[in-house]
């Protein structure tokens, strides 16, 4: 994307260069002397931490339909690592099972572009034609720990560039999960957060809950609380009021996909949180890396958005929460147009509007 302008933010303080990670949660972990896959399953967060290998093609499409593991970053991470670890015990795998077996995951999860982006870059890989069977999983693994190694640096420099929107004291109000559970690295919309608290800064995070799945509460407040730092959950419907009431002093939320016109997929409930945020005259920033930007997609209504079993928002585990047959809408996601976007912290530097890719 696009810079028309990139300008040098407000009140530049200096900050180390990552923030100190011992307490920042990891969403997976590779073993890349035994090309294998073990993801933090982040359906049982916070009740409990249960750590599971991804061993074939079916656990890793699995772990990313249901959410086990999350965000657009991380699936897209996880994905690509996941393929290798499903090809590792094979001697001599088929460039055809290969290749369906990339077509398969790119398919789990429509929305992030992160996804589809990761398997096109394994794609390339496999259409090169210069290796097959292990030297072409070799040359697979090279790049899937790439993939992984560059979106943990670019976590780390969405949090230098957005930390400095970030003043001692401020309030910060955030929707579903973009922290280091979404990604390689310590997160998205959290690694500014993460900056500026390493930087000494006191920092308060407000959780929106995230209807129906719960990631906001489920698991920003466990992460951020593990990592000691400040957190306040709230009800989503209570957002719009806590801005009203002066709590909150600028929004920070990631992204799913950003269309060439800067329009934002994000969690459904983000297009109401950027509405609100802007009657109330406070920012709404979104913080991605460039794997989230999609150029090739010129606008909102072009990014196409997943629909979720009508259970995730009936039932509560065993609890009934609506008449079990009544119809329900539950798109994951939804857009929130550009002109309600304060502004794009990036890897790159800190975009403002007009949004516009350059390629
Ligand atoms: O359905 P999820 O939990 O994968 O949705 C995640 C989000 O919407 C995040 O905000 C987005 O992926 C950015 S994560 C850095």
């Amino acid at each position: 994307m696009p810079v028309p302008h990139t300008v040098p933010v407000p009140h530049t303080v200096p900050v180390p260069h990552t923030v100190p990670a011992s307490n920042v949660a990891r969403a997976f972990h590779w073993d890349a002397a035994h090309r294998a896959l073990r993801i933090l399953d982040q359906r049982l967060l916070p009740g409990a931490m249960v750590e599971r290998d991804l061993r074939t093609l079916d656990d890793v499409d699995d772990a990313i339909r249901t959410l086990a593991v999350r965000g657009a970053p991380a699936i897209g991470v996880t994905a690509a690592l996941g393929l290798v670890a499903a090809f590792a015990h094979d001697p001599a795998p088929a460039r055809a099972a290969i290749v369906a077996g990339i077509a398969r995951l790119a398919r789990s999860r429509p929305t992030a572009v992160n996804l589809s982006w990761a398997m096109a870059r394994l794609m390339r890989i496999v259409d090169d034609g210069q290796a097959d069977g292990a030297l072409l999983l070799d040359a697979l693994a090279t790049e899937a720990e790439a993939i992984g190694v560059e979106d943990e640096a670019m976590c780390a420099a969405i949090g230098r560039n957005g930390a400095a929107m970030i003043a001692d004291g401020a309030r910060v109000l955030t929707h579903c999960n973009a922290g280091a559970l979404a990604t390689a690295g310590i997160g998205t919309a959290l690694a500014p957060v993460y900056t500026a608290v390493a930087a000494g800064r006191r920092v308060h995070v407000i959780a929106c809950e995230t209807r129906p799945l719960l990631q906001g509460s489920r698991i920003t407040a466990w992460e951020l609380e593990r990592a000691g730092v400040p957190v306040t959950v709230c009800t989503d419907g209570m957002a719009a009021s806590l801005m009203r009431e002066g709590r909150v002093d600028l929004v920070i939320v990631g992204a799913d996909r950003i269309a060439a016109n800067g329009d934002v997929a994000n969690k459904i409930g983000t297009y109401a949180l950027a509405v609100a945020a802007r009657h109330h005259g406070l920012p709404f920033y979104v913080a991605a890396p460039s794997s989230t930007i999609d150029c090739a997609t010129a606008d909102g209504s072009a990014i196409p958005i997943e629909h979720r079993d009508a259970d995730e928002v009936r039932r509560l585990g065993d609890r009934q929460l609506a008449p079990p047959h009544v119809a329900v809408h539950n798109p994951a996601f939804d857009v929130t147009p550009a002109e309600l976007v304060s502004a794009i912290v990036t890897d790159r530097g800190v975009l403002w509007p007009p949004y516009r890719c350059t390629g």
